[in-house]
């Protein structure tokens, strides 16, 4: 098994790539006991998750999407593919905190994977690519990341699609709160959207506070339920 280091906190966390169930890997961090993705399937769970329940249901062919938590930029390369394959037009805007090296991503072997060899080089641009400016990745497809803390999110009435894929409730608490979803509704437009992984109780009830208006629906492989959260009425 491979290892790596990464920051999370300040402090140095080692990480392990590991198979996942449907044969895409993902990041494993020993130290926090978590991963990037499910354990069941990180691609299945990228495209349950945040294409099928976020992007395509919004029917939308034109969307500013906003993803927390850029990581090893698989949520990007299948949205890629997807405005690919659609002929969509994103604006893809992603938060991350710690960025990983190309050295730490490309061992998990996106480019890959069936169906995805021929996006290898827009996947390594979105990696290579600077922070902070939109870049065209094709002519239908930019994408901005932003290395910068969820917490300080300042974006007003900008996105259609939240894309939100923190770590787990578990293990950083003070991104499911209220207070930050507060943020999320204040940076989506009327009725954006906002999905996840994520089913808990807890996090239901802040986003419900917050104005969201619910849905929950079936989870990727190994998980019965995700949330789909709604700006207004949809
Ligand atoms: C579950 S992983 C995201 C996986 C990612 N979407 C992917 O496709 O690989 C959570 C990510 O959030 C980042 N993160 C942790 N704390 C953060 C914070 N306060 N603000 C923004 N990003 C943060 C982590 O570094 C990690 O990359």
């Amino acid at each position: 098994m491979l290892s790596i280091f990464v920051y999370l906190n300040s402090q140095i966390l080692i990480k392990e790539i590991l198979k996942t169930t449907d044969g895409s890997y993902t990041l494993y961090v020993p130290e926090l006991d978590e991963t990037y993705h499910s354990t069941n399937g990180a691609l299945q769970e990228s495209n349950h998750v945040f294409i099928e329940a976020g992007l395509k249901f919004s029917g939308l062919k034109k969307a500013a999407v906003l993803e927390v938590g850029f990581g090893t930029g698989l949520n990007a390369l299948t949205t890629f593919k997807e405005t690919e394959k659609k002929e969509l037009l994103i604006e893809f805007t992603s938060l991350e905190a710690y960025p990983l090296t190309w050295a730490e991503v490309s061992p998990l072997d996106y480019m890959n994977m069936e169906g995805y060899q021929e996006y290898s080089i827009p996947f390594e641009e979105m990696h290579s690519c600077d922070w902070g400016d939109f870049t065209p990745i094709s002519s239908n497809f930019s994408l901005r990341k932003l290395n910068l803390k969820l917490q300080e999110l300042t974006f007003e009435n900008t996105f259609d699609i939240i894309y939100f894929d923190a770590f787990a409730p578990q293990i950083q608490p003070e991104l499911w709160t209220e207070d930050i979803f507060a943020l999320m509704y204040k940076a989506l437009k009327s009725k954006g959207v906002l999905v996840t992984y994520c089913a808990k109780g807890t996090v239901k009830r802040a986003l419900k506070a917050v104005g969201f208006q619910l849905q929950s629906i079936p989870g990727p492989p190994g998980k019965r339920e995700m949330t789909r959260a709604v700006k207004g009425d949809y």
